[in-house]
């Protein structure tokens, strides 16, 4: 959105998001700051903060009535997400968790990319690019539905052969967006007994400017906990995280070339079969204020 946030870590280990600017002289808290036991130290005149944004400590003097802004922030999945207010309103949903719990993403890539994140989404929607940019052959399963700020849908992909497969595979996918900055796919490969994981997330950082983050993960299907796999398993989860990765950053950049260069279309001429790119729209809707 166009502004900076200050994102650390507590000695306890909380993630902590505030709002850049020291409110004693302006020093930007992310040039030099550093995190001493619970408190941020600002690097102009070590003035301290406290988890709950409260000045504490100066090193000459009592402190002044002055507190930082925090952003509220939730982790999943070894991501930290933050709430974006601008009118300090507390958060109304939250990510889900996958079912797995102990999954975070062993391979990532990240781009800038000159498009608007509801694009990016819309991407998934319109899942018929994707037999003609991607060469990916596509059946609908479930079309989209939709909870609130969440939607799900779940397509049969390929047949494809992942590179570190022998044998060709067809896929069921089962996509999960929620809000407009992050999308989940799940991939389910029960004769190999894994499940991997595939999440897109994107940060609107000023006027079509947007950061894409692609990462993977790969888990066993039938260990709810995904951290007691054995050493050798969690090799192969990771060479199959790095497999997906690359299949997936490849695709991307076939996106890349349309994202960067097309115009946004508010009132686009839809065919019959575009039913998920209609749904998609009216459900977008939600996540924009009703005055323009
Ligand atoms: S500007 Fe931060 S302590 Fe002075
Ligand atoms: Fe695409």
């Amino acid at each position: 959105m166009d502004k900076d946030v200050v994102l650390y870590r507590t000695r306890d280990g909380r993630p902590r998001a505030v709002r850049p600017y020291c409110p004693h002289l302006g020093a930007h808290l992310g040039a030099g700051g550093t995190v001493q036991g619970q408190n941020l130290v600002c690097p102009f005149h070590r003035f301290a903060f406290a988890p709950d944004g409260t000045c504490v400590s100066t090193p000459d003097g009592p402190p002044p009535r002055a507190r930082l802004l925090h952003h509220t922030i939730s982790e999943h999945n070894g991501f930290v997400f933050a709430w974006y207010e601008p009118d300090g309103a507390p958060p109304t949903w939250d990510v889900p968790d996958t079912v797995q719990t102990g999954v975070v993403p062993t391979a990532a890539w990240s781009a800038e990319v000159h498009t608007y994140a509801q694009e990016i989404i819309e991407n998934t929607l319109d899942y018929r690019h994707l037999p003609v940019l991607h060469q990916v052959a596509v059946q609908e399963l479930d079309p989209p539905t939709s909870e609130g700020p969440l939607l799900r849908m779940r397509l049969r992909l390929g047949p494809d052969r992942p590179p570190v497969l022998r044998q060709r595979i067809q896929a069921d996918h089962s996509f999960l967006m929620a809000g407009l900055g992050y999308l989940r796919v799940e991939l389910p490969l029960p004769s190999l007994g894994l499940i991997s994981y595939l999440w897109v997330m994107h940060t609107p950082t000023g006027p079509r400017r947007t950061h894409m983050l692609v990462a993977t993960a790969c888990a066993d299907i039938r260990k709810p906990d995904a951290t007691g796999a054995s050493l050798p398993r969690r090799g192969l989860h990771r060479a199959f995280a790095r497999a997906m990765l690359r299949t997936a950053v490849g695709k991307v950049h076939q996106d890349l070339a349309i994202w960067n260069t097309k115009r946004y279309e508010p009132r686009p001429r839809l065919a019959a079969s575009d039913e998920a790119i209609g749904f998609f729209r009216q459900w977008v809707r939600q996540f924009y204020p009703s005055s323009p």
